[in-house]
Parts: structure tokens; sequence; C-alpha cells
């Protein structure tokens, strides 16, 4: 038996995965000690190895095969477009992508004028404006504290993901436009799937067995 190959995001989603994954059986201790410099983590009696790589990279590791399986947000997924399946919404890290800024953006957006728009998700915000809103604005790339820019007057707007809200507000920024709903989702290399069909399904339905997944859990391999 080959090893299947987990990419997960590293981070909160890494270990919101990990708990997920213990569950239903799917246990890596090496994982879990904090301190540890390796890369690779493997489970020899499942034949299972992990990697935690960067967010933004894990949907290129799946994409080439690098790894089978992916865990990541829905953001990364959007924005980097990468050819792969998604097949699960794994229900946490749940925020949503929006359009913010000051109140007083929020005419200036209504009536279409041509506005900066300040975003670590330049793919997102094009999509977005160009194609669903038809609207002409110009998008500038950040890497971070996106909150920045309506408050230092590099852009009028920014489209970034809010959780609690609470950095929009202590900011004095707003909520003006909904994109949508993200999440953490389960991807995976399409020949995987065709190779590894049994091993990833049957993870797959014994995730949707899980209480929390049971109702509205989705297994489009089915
Ligand atoms: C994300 C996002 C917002 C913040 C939203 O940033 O870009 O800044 O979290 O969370 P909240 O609504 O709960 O306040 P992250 O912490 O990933 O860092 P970054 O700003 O450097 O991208």
């Amino acid at each position: 038996m080959r090893y299947l190959t987990f990419a997960l995001a590293k981070g909160r989603l890494a270990k919101k995965t990990l708990a997920l994954f213990e569950q239903i059986g799917i246990t890596c201790e090496e994982m879990k000690d904090e301190k540890t410099r390796k890369l690779i983590f493997v489970n020899e009696e499942l034949k299972l190895k992990f990697f935690l790589a960067k967010a933004t990279d894990v949907p290129t590791y799946v994409e080439y095969g690098a790894a089978d399986i992916g865990v990541v947000g829905k953001d990364t997924l959007l924005e980097e477009n990468r050819n792969l399946y998604e097949m699960m919404d794994l229900g946490f890290g749940k925020c949503r992508m929006c359009v913010c800024g000051p109140e007083e953006a929020k005419e200036r957006l209504k009536h279409n004028e041509l506005l900066r728009v300040a975003t670590k998700y330049p793919a997102i915000a094009k999509d977005y404006f160009y194609n669903e809103k038809m609207q002409t604005v110009e998008i500038i790339k950040l890497n971070g504290s996106v909150e920045l820019a309506p408050i230092v007057g590099l852009a009028e707007v920014i489209v970034d993901i809010v959780e609690t809200g609470s950095t929009l507000r202590e900011n004095g920024l707003a909520v003006l436009e909904e994109i949508c709903p993200l999440s953490a989702r389960m991807v995976v290399n399409q020949v995987s799937l065709k190779m590894e069909q049994k091993r990833i399904r049957d993870l797959i339905h014994a995730l949707c067995e899980l209480p929390r997944y049971k109702n509205d859990g989705k297994d489009v391999t089915a």
C-alpha cells in the first residue's frame, strides 16, 4: 500500500483538522509536538503522511499530486483556482469574504464610482467587481494588515476576510457588501481520486458519519 499524503494549511485549520481526524481514528502523534522542526509526519500503521504548508501553497501541492489530499480555506481555493476536486465542506474556519471600508464609502460603491480596492485576494476582488457587479475598480494587491489601506488613504475600500468583525470595529471600518461565505474544505488531487478511490471515499464516509456532519455533510464522490 502506498502512502496517502495530506497537505494541511498551517495554523488553526491544521489543528482543527487533526482534531477532526482523531475522531475517526486517524492520529499523528509526532505532529502534536509544537517544538518540532520536522516538515513531514508519518503514520506508518495507516500509511499516511502529513505536512504543513502555507495556506496559499496547499492547492498547488494538491494540483501537482505532491499531496493527495489538502485541507484549506475556501478563500484560498477561490483565489488560487487550481485544478482539483473540492470534496467536502468541513464546516470549521467559518468566516465571510467582504468588501469593507468606512461607512462613507458605501454610497460611492453604490454609485459605481471608480474606487481603489486593496486586498490580499486580487482574483476574488476582480471576479466580484468585474464579473458580478460589472464595476470598474483599481485593485491594489497587499500581503497583510489590509485594514490599514483605507485608514492611511491607499484605497477607499478593501476586500478581506471577516470573522468576528473585531479588526474592522477597532479600526472604524464596517462590512459594506458581502461577497461569499467561507470555511475549510477538503480537496483531492484529480488522479489520486481515481487511483486511491477506495481509501479516499472511506475517509470521507467516516467523516460524514460523525454527528457534526451526519445531517449536512456532503460527499460528492457518492
Ligand atoms: C484576517 C483578516 C482580517 C482578520 C479578520 O487577518 O485578513 O484582518 O483576520 O478577523 P476578525 O473579523 O475576527 O477581526 P489575519 O489575522 O489572517 O492576518 P493579516 O491581516 O496579516 O492577513
